[in-house]
Protein backbone atom coordinates (compact mmCIF):
# COMPACT_ATOMS: atom_id res chain seq x y z
CA UNK A 1 0.00 0.00 0.00
CA UNK A 2 1.37 3.58 -0.56
CA UNK A 3 2.43 5.64 2.18
CA UNK A 4 1.03 8.29 1.41
CA UNK A 5 -1.94 9.31 4.40
CA UNK A 6 -5.47 8.40 3.09
CA UNK A 7 -8.30 9.41 5.02
CA UNK A 8 -11.87 8.40 3.04
CA UNK A 9 -14.01 11.51 3.74
CA UNK A 10 -17.51 11.13 5.55
CA UNK A 11 -16.82 7.93 6.02
CA UNK A 12 -18.99 7.00 9.03
CA UNK A 13 -22.14 8.99 7.00
CA UNK A 14 -21.24 6.33 4.09
CA UNK A 15 -21.14 3.55 6.23
CA UNK A 16 -24.37 4.66 7.78
CA UNK A 17 -25.66 5.10 3.93
CA UNK A 18 -24.96 1.41 2.81
CA UNK A 19 -25.79 -0.08 6.55
CA UNK A 20 -28.78 -2.18 5.35
CA UNK A 21 -27.34 -2.60 1.86
CA UNK A 22 -27.07 -6.48 1.20
CA UNK A 23 -25.32 -8.12 -2.17
CA UNK A 24 -23.45 -5.76 -4.41
CA UNK A 25 -21.75 -2.51 -3.89
CA UNK A 26 -20.08 -0.33 -7.00
CA UNK A 27 -17.56 1.62 -5.66
CA UNK A 28 -17.24 3.65 -8.81
CA UNK A 29 -14.26 6.37 -7.47
CA UNK A 30 -12.11 3.71 -6.09
CA UNK A 31 -8.84 5.91 -5.34
CA UNK A 32 -6.92 4.21 -2.69
CA UNK A 33 -9.91 1.80 -1.44
CA UNK A 34 -10.49 3.62 1.79
CA UNK A 35 -14.39 3.26 1.51
CA UNK A 36 -14.48 -0.05 -0.15
CA UNK A 37 -12.45 -0.91 3.00
CA UNK A 38 -14.99 0.36 5.37
CA UNK A 39 -17.18 -0.85 3.57
CA UNK A 40 -16.18 -4.48 3.53
CA UNK A 41 -15.11 -4.82 7.08
CA UNK A 42 -18.72 -2.81 8.41
CA UNK A 43 -20.68 -5.97 6.14
CA UNK A 44 -18.80 -9.12 5.66
CA UNK A 45 -21.82 -10.28 3.36
CA UNK A 46 -21.32 -7.73 0.55
CA UNK A 47 -18.98 -7.96 -2.42
CA UNK A 48 -17.58 -4.57 -4.01
CA UNK A 49 -17.02 -4.20 -7.31
CA UNK A 50 -14.78 -1.13 -8.15
CA UNK A 51 -13.67 1.45 -10.75
CA UNK A 52 -11.52 4.40 -11.32
CA UNK A 53 -9.79 5.70 -14.70
CA UNK A 54 -6.47 5.74 -13.25
CA UNK A 55 -4.22 3.42 -13.88
CA UNK A 56 -2.37 3.71 -10.72
CA UNK A 57 -5.49 2.49 -8.85
CA UNK A 58 -4.99 -1.02 -10.11
CA UNK A 59 -1.77 -1.60 -7.54
CA UNK A 60 -3.83 -0.39 -4.70
CA UNK A 61 -6.86 -2.36 -5.44
CA UNK A 62 -4.54 -5.15 -5.54
CA UNK A 63 -3.36 -4.69 -1.86
CA UNK A 64 -6.92 -4.46 -0.62
CA UNK A 65 -7.99 -7.54 -2.55
CA UNK A 66 -5.02 -9.14 -0.83
CA UNK A 67 -7.01 -8.60 2.23
CA UNK A 68 -10.48 -9.26 0.96
CA UNK A 69 -9.90 -11.81 -1.79
CA UNK A 70 -12.44 -12.42 -4.09
CA UNK A 71 -15.21 -9.62 -1.74
CA UNK A 72 -13.33 -7.17 -4.07
CA UNK A 73 -12.87 -6.86 -7.98
CA UNK A 74 -11.72 -3.80 -9.47
CA UNK A 75 -11.53 -2.53 -13.17
CA UNK A 76 -10.11 0.09 -14.17
CA UNK A 77 -12.57 2.23 -16.20
CA UNK A 78 -14.43 5.04 -16.42
CA UNK A 79 -17.80 5.04 -14.46
CA UNK A 80 -19.07 6.65 -17.90
CA UNK A 81 -19.26 3.81 -19.22
CA UNK A 82 -19.85 1.42 -15.85
CA UNK A 83 -22.96 -0.05 -18.64
CA UNK A 84 -20.39 -2.26 -20.13
CA UNK A 85 -19.99 -4.11 -16.97
CA UNK A 86 -23.26 -5.30 -17.70
CA UNK A 87 -24.15 -5.65 -13.45
CA UNK A 88 -26.88 -4.45 -11.55
CA UNK A 89 -25.81 -3.10 -7.92
CA UNK A 90 -27.56 -2.87 -4.75
CA UNK A 91 -25.50 0.02 -3.93
CA UNK A 92 -23.37 2.72 -6.26
CA UNK A 93 -20.46 5.45 -4.39
CA UNK A 94 -19.22 8.20 -5.90
CA UNK A 95 -16.77 10.26 -4.09
CA UNK A 96 -15.83 12.32 -7.21
CA UNK A 97 -12.92 14.35 -7.58
CA UNK A 98 -8.85 13.58 -7.33
CA UNK A 99 -7.57 11.86 -4.29
CA UNK A 100 -5.08 13.05 -2.57
CA UNK A 101 -2.96 10.03 -3.88
CA UNK A 102 -3.12 11.93 -6.99
CA UNK A 103 -2.89 15.47 -5.38
CA UNK A 104 0.52 14.46 -3.66
CA UNK A 105 2.47 12.89 -6.18
CA UNK A 106 4.35 16.09 -8.34
CA UNK A 107 4.62 13.54 -11.09
CA UNK A 108 0.73 13.84 -11.75
CA UNK A 109 1.31 17.58 -11.99
CA UNK A 110 -2.45 18.34 -10.27
CA UNK A 111 -0.85 20.86 -7.41
CA UNK A 112 0.32 23.86 -7.55
CA UNK A 113 2.23 22.69 -3.95
CA UNK A 114 4.27 20.91 -5.77
CA UNK A 115 6.53 20.65 -8.98
CA UNK A 116 6.02 18.47 -11.77
CA UNK A 117 5.06 17.90 -15.04
CA UNK A 118 2.03 20.29 -15.90
CA UNK A 119 -0.48 17.13 -16.89
CA UNK A 120 -3.64 16.57 -14.76
CA UNK A 121 -4.86 13.94 -16.74
CA UNK A 122 -6.70 10.90 -14.34
CA UNK A 123 -5.89 8.71 -16.92
CA UNK A 124 -2.67 9.30 -18.62
CA UNK A 125 -3.70 6.94 -21.60
CA UNK A 126 -6.28 9.55 -22.97
CA UNK A 127 -6.73 13.31 -23.94
CA UNK A 128 -5.48 16.00 -23.24
CA UNK A 129 -2.55 17.07 -20.70
CA UNK A 130 -2.95 20.65 -18.96
CA UNK A 131 0.02 21.85 -21.16
CA UNK A 132 -0.94 20.37 -24.10
CA UNK A 133 -4.38 22.54 -23.57
CA UNK A 134 -2.60 25.98 -22.39
CA UNK A 135 -0.82 25.78 -25.40
CA UNK A 136 -3.46 24.88 -27.78
CA UNK A 137 -6.63 25.74 -26.43
CA UNK A 138 -9.01 28.00 -28.09
CA UNK A 139 -9.85 31.46 -26.10
CA UNK A 140 -13.69 30.40 -26.42
CA UNK A 141 -12.22 26.84 -24.32
CA UNK A 142 -9.95 28.68 -22.06
CA UNK A 143 -12.60 30.79 -21.01
CA UNK A 144 -14.51 27.67 -20.52
CA UNK A 145 -12.09 26.14 -18.44
CA UNK A 146 -11.16 29.23 -16.26
CA UNK A 147 -14.34 31.14 -15.92
CA UNK A 148 -17.41 28.55 -16.14
CA UNK A 149 -15.00 25.29 -14.82
CA UNK A 150 -12.39 27.34 -12.34
CA UNK A 151 -14.75 30.02 -11.38
CA UNK A 152 -12.00 32.31 -11.53
CA UNK A 153 -13.15 36.01 -10.75
CA UNK A 154 -10.16 37.43 -12.79
CA UNK A 155 -10.77 35.22 -15.69
CA UNK A 156 -10.55 37.46 -18.44
CA UNK A 157 -6.30 38.39 -17.27
CA UNK A 158 -5.51 35.02 -17.00
CA UNK A 159 -6.97 33.93 -20.71
CA UNK A 160 -5.56 37.15 -22.23
CA UNK A 161 -2.44 36.84 -20.63
CA UNK A 162 -2.07 32.91 -21.69
CA UNK A 163 -3.49 33.33 -25.59
CA UNK A 164 -1.11 37.11 -25.78
CA UNK A 165 2.32 35.29 -24.03
CA UNK A 166 1.76 31.31 -24.59
CA UNK A 167 4.25 31.54 -27.80
CA UNK A 168 6.77 32.65 -26.02
CA UNK A 169 6.17 30.95 -22.59
CA UNK A 170 7.07 27.26 -20.79
CA UNK A 171 3.91 25.21 -19.30
CA UNK A 172 5.95 22.13 -19.02
CA UNK A 173 5.72 22.16 -15.02
CA UNK A 174 3.09 22.80 -12.12
CA UNK A 175 5.64 25.79 -11.00
CA UNK A 176 5.63 27.12 -14.72
CA UNK A 177 1.75 28.12 -14.34
CA UNK A 178 1.83 29.29 -10.74
CA UNK A 179 4.97 31.75 -11.23
CA UNK A 180 2.85 33.05 -15.29
CA UNK A 181 0.00 33.36 -13.02
CA UNK A 182 2.16 35.30 -10.52
CA UNK A 183 4.03 37.45 -12.45
CA UNK A 184 1.73 38.23 -15.61
CA UNK A 185 -2.34 38.24 -14.42
CA UNK A 186 -4.22 39.90 -11.27
CA UNK A 187 -3.88 36.30 -9.79
CA UNK A 188 -0.50 37.79 -7.78
CA UNK A 189 -2.76 37.70 -4.11
CA UNK A 190 -5.09 35.31 -3.14
CA UNK A 191 -8.23 37.04 -1.22
CA UNK A 192 -9.47 34.54 0.32
CA UNK A 193 -6.39 33.83 3.18
CA UNK A 194 -5.16 30.47 3.49
CA UNK A 195 -7.00 29.88 -0.10
CA UNK A 196 -3.66 29.45 -2.94
CA UNK A 197 -4.12 32.26 -6.14
CA UNK A 198 -3.60 29.50 -8.27
CA UNK A 199 -6.34 27.59 -6.72
CA UNK A 200 -9.60 28.05 -8.83
CA UNK A 201 -6.93 28.09 -12.42
CA UNK A 202 -5.91 24.52 -11.62
CA UNK A 203 -9.43 23.13 -10.72
CA UNK A 204 -10.78 24.82 -14.09
CA UNK A 205 -7.64 23.36 -16.57
CA UNK A 206 -8.42 19.86 -14.32
CA UNK A 207 -12.14 19.33 -14.65
CA UNK A 208 -11.57 20.71 -18.18
CA UNK A 209 -8.84 17.85 -19.43
CA UNK A 210 -10.71 15.23 -17.56
CA UNK A 211 -13.97 16.39 -18.86
CA UNK A 212 -15.38 16.07 -15.30
CA UNK A 213 -18.88 17.49 -15.87
CA UNK A 214 -19.78 15.37 -18.81
CA UNK A 215 -18.57 11.97 -17.28
CA UNK A 216 -20.63 12.88 -14.18
CA UNK A 217 -24.08 12.89 -16.29
CA UNK A 218 -22.85 10.09 -17.26
CA UNK A 219 -21.74 8.52 -14.61
CA UNK A 220 -24.69 9.52 -12.98
CA UNK A 221 -27.30 8.49 -15.80
CA UNK A 222 -26.14 5.16 -16.37
CA UNK A 223 -25.10 4.49 -12.56
CA UNK A 224 -29.09 5.11 -11.75
CA UNK A 225 -30.07 2.52 -14.41
CA UNK A 226 -28.04 -0.27 -13.14
CA UNK A 227 -29.26 0.12 -9.57
CA UNK A 228 -31.65 -2.20 -8.14
CA UNK A 229 -34.89 -1.31 -6.93
CA UNK A 230 -34.56 -0.33 -3.02
CA UNK A 231 -30.89 0.18 -4.34
CA UNK A 232 -28.79 3.55 -2.81
CA UNK A 233 -27.12 5.65 -5.02
CA UNK A 234 -24.82 8.72 -3.12
CA UNK A 235 -22.56 10.90 -4.30
CA UNK A 236 -19.89 13.00 -2.73
CA UNK A 237 -19.39 16.54 -4.52
CA UNK A 238 -16.17 18.59 -3.32
CA UNK A 239 -17.52 21.90 -5.32
CA UNK A 240 -20.74 23.98 -6.53
CA UNK A 241 -20.68 22.74 -10.19
CA UNK A 242 -20.69 18.98 -9.23
CA UNK A 243 -22.77 19.63 -6.42
CA UNK A 244 -25.55 21.31 -8.82
CA UNK A 245 -25.31 18.70 -11.31
CA UNK A 246 -26.27 15.75 -8.69
CA UNK A 247 -28.96 17.88 -6.37
CA UNK A 248 -30.68 18.40 -10.01
CA UNK A 249 -30.28 14.85 -11.37
CA UNK A 250 -31.39 13.39 -7.20
CA UNK A 251 -34.30 16.29 -7.60
CA UNK A 252 -35.99 14.58 -10.93
CA UNK A 253 -35.79 11.67 -10.05
CA UNK A 254 -37.27 11.84 -7.04
CA UNK A 255 -39.79 14.30 -9.16
CA UNK A 256 -39.08 17.42 -7.65
CA UNK A 257 -37.42 18.54 -10.82
CA UNK A 258 -37.70 22.60 -11.41
CA UNK A 259 -35.20 22.53 -14.25
CA UNK A 260 -35.95 26.04 -16.16
CA UNK A 261 -35.81 23.64 -19.41
CA UNK A 262 -38.41 21.25 -17.84
CA UNK A 263 -42.11 21.73 -20.00
CA UNK A 264 -43.66 18.71 -18.84
CA UNK A 265 -46.63 19.48 -16.38
CA UNK A 266 -45.02 18.21 -12.79
CA UNK A 267 -48.10 16.45 -12.05
CA UNK A 268 -47.03 13.57 -15.02
CA UNK A 269 -43.68 13.35 -13.39
CA UNK A 270 -43.72 10.01 -11.22
CA UNK A 271 -40.84 9.55 -8.67
CA UNK A 272 -38.46 6.81 -9.34
CA UNK A 273 -36.70 7.90 -6.06
CA UNK A 274 -36.53 8.84 -2.86
CA UNK A 275 -34.08 10.84 -0.82
CA UNK A 276 -32.13 9.49 1.92
CA UNK A 277 -31.22 12.47 3.68
CA UNK A 278 -33.17 15.70 4.23
CA UNK A 279 -30.62 18.09 3.63
CA UNK A 280 -26.96 16.81 2.11
CA UNK A 281 -24.30 15.28 5.23
CA UNK A 282 -21.32 17.50 5.53
CA UNK A 283 -18.08 17.05 7.96
CA UNK A 284 -18.37 18.16 11.20
CA UNK A 285 -15.29 20.39 12.87
CA UNK A 286 -13.46 17.33 14.29
CA UNK A 287 -12.93 16.15 10.18
CA UNK A 288 -12.72 19.13 9.15
CA UNK A 289 -9.61 19.56 11.60
CA UNK A 290 -8.30 16.62 10.62
CA UNK A 291 -8.86 16.07 7.24
CA UNK A 292 -9.27 19.52 5.69
CA UNK A 293 -10.14 18.64 1.88
CA UNK A 294 -13.57 17.70 3.78
CA UNK A 295 -14.71 20.73 4.47
CA UNK A 296 -16.11 21.08 0.84
CA UNK A 297 -17.86 17.66 0.68
CA UNK A 298 -20.97 17.57 0.51
CA UNK A 299 -22.77 13.53 0.83
CA UNK A 300 -26.47 13.57 -1.13
CA UNK A 301 -27.96 10.40 -1.41
CA UNK A 302 -31.49 8.52 -2.93
CA UNK A 303 -32.65 5.01 -2.89
CA UNK A 304 -34.36 3.89 -6.06
CA UNK A 305 -38.15 3.11 -5.72
CA UNK A 306 -38.48 1.53 -9.27
C1 LIG B 1 -11.73 11.33 -4.08
S1 LIG B 1 -10.96 10.00 -4.85
C2 LIG B 1 -11.79 8.60 -4.19
C3 LIG B 1 -11.20 8.12 -2.90
C4 LIG B 1 -11.82 6.84 -2.42
N1 LIG B 1 -13.23 6.99 -2.11
C5 LIG B 1 -11.09 6.32 -1.19
O1 LIG B 1 -11.68 6.28 -0.10
O2 LIG B 1 -9.93 5.95 -1.32
C6 LIG B 1 -11.65 10.06 -6.45
C7 LIG B 1 -11.17 8.97 -7.39
O3 LIG B 1 -12.10 8.90 -8.44
C8 LIG B 1 -11.42 8.69 -9.64
N2 LIG B 1 -12.29 9.23 -10.69
C9 LIG B 1 -12.60 10.52 -10.91
N3 LIG B 1 -13.43 10.60 -11.97
C10 LIG B 1 -13.65 9.33 -12.40
C11 LIG B 1 -14.43 8.78 -13.45
N4 LIG B 1 -15.13 9.54 -14.28
N5 LIG B 1 -14.45 7.43 -13.57
C12 LIG B 1 -13.75 6.63 -12.73
N6 LIG B 1 -12.96 7.11 -11.74
C13 LIG B 1 -12.93 8.45 -11.57
C14 LIG B 1 -10.12 9.44 -9.48
O4 LIG B 1 -9.13 8.89 -10.35
C15 LIG B 1 -9.80 9.22 -8.01
O5 LIG B 1 -8.98 8.11 -7.83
Amino acid sequence: MDELKHIPVLKDAVLHCFKDIQGTILDATFGGGGHTTALLEQNKHIHIIGLDTDPDAISRAEDVQDKFLHRLHFFHCNFSHLKLLCREFDGILMDLGVSSFQLDQAQRGFSFQHNGPLDMRMNSNEGMSAKTFLETGSEGELIKAIRDFGEEPQWRSVVKQILSLRHSTSFKTTFDLVHFLQKYTSLRRSKKPGIHPATRVFQGIRIYVNRELDHLKEGLRQAFECLNPNGILAVITFHSLEDRIVKQFFNEKCGKSRHRFDTEPRQFKQSQASSAFRKPIVADDNEISSNPRSRSAKLRAIRKIL
